[in-house]
């Protein structure tokens, strides 16, 4: 889709399928498979993500090793380390990985001093029983199972863009209904004032006045990496791995690591993932 669209779809179709004979998984194997798709043109993680597939990898290790390479890129600024500053100007990572042969999911979720979201959310899944772990302690989790932190998420670049912000008084952000809604808090409740979807709309009733804003989700400060693999076996996999909304507030987490939201799997049916206004496609759980 075109790189302005709000959403971007990748569904791996994916395919209903049948069950198989033997002769027709072989010829499903050598035919079709390995596949690999993913939001947007990070090509770079697709090709990680089939060199791991195409030599055998588990769709499960594949999608990690695909959305991993977009972690160390950092795709877009969106992905990985050193972007999408919030309010306080931290970077916080949320991840997924789903398997779609055991339906198993593991997720981290507004996760602090760990850059490696999606091999973070693969040993929530490996090594707990639980879905998804939140905040200090999926970090406190993902180094206790052996990747490296705590450390520093920040880059030059988003302390640059996070101060630039603040000198804009704080100008766009996510606040609704509150003052001051034209400057940096403390906020408080203010019950005069309307939000429409996309722009934030203030009427003053003394003043009669209606102001408009721009949205503040755009291609460049919001994305994701949703990325689908089919593996040799015709196994199927997803994963997201995000650092969320530019200028978020504090605690926000998003579509990313919550399945059915940004992503799902099943082996009977496909798979399907997404990126964009997540705050807004998680009410619908679209690609569940
Ligand atoms: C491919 O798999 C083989 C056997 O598991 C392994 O020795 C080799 O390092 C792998 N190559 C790559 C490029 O991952
Ligand atoms: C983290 O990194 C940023 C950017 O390099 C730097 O400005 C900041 O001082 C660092 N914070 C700490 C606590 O070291």
């Amino acid at each position: 889709m075109a790189r302005s669209d709000p959403l971007t779809l990748v569904c791996t179709l994916l395919l209903l399928l049948p069950p198989l004979t033997v002769a027709e998984a072989e010829l499903v194997r050598s035919d079709k498979f390995p596949v690999v798709v993913s939001t947007w043109p990070f090509l770079e993680a697709v090709r990680a993500a089939w060199r791991a597939v195409d030599n055998g990898s588990s769709a499960v290790e594949a999608v990690v090793e695909g959305c991993s390479a977009c972690e160390e890129l950092r795709c877009d600024g969106t992905v990985g380390p050193g972007g999408s500053p919030n309010e306080n100007g931290e970077t916080m990572i949320d991840a997924l990985v789903m398997d779609g042969v055991t339906m198993e999911v593991g997720a981290v979720a507004a996760m602090r001093y760990v850059k490696d979201g999606i091999r973070a959310a693969n040993l929530v899944m490996k090594y707990s029983q639980h879905t998804l772990l939140a905040g200090e302690g999926a970090s406190a989790f993902a180094i206790s199972m052996g990747l490296p932190g705590p450390m520093n998420l920040s880059s030059p670049e988003s302390v640059k863009k996070w101060s630039d912000w603040k000198e804009n008084r704080c100008q766009p952000n996510f606040r609704k209904n509150v003052v001051p809604d034209n400057d940096c808090g403390p906020y408080k409740p203010n019950n005069g004032a309307m939000t429409v979807s996309g722009e934030k709309r203030t009427e003053s009733c003394e003043m009669g006045k209606i102001e408009y804003r721009p949205p503040l989700v755009g291609p460049h400060n919001h994305d994701t990496i949703s990325m689908a693999v089919i593996d040799k076996m015709g196994h199927i996999a997803v994963g997201t791995s995000t650092n969320g909304a530019t200028f978020k507030i504090p605690g926000r987490v998003g579509d990313g690591p919550i399945v059915g939201s940004s992503a799902y799997a099943d082996d009977e049916v496909g798979g399907c993932g997404a990126t964009g206004d997540g705050d807004t496609m998680m009410r619908f759980l679209p690609w569940f």
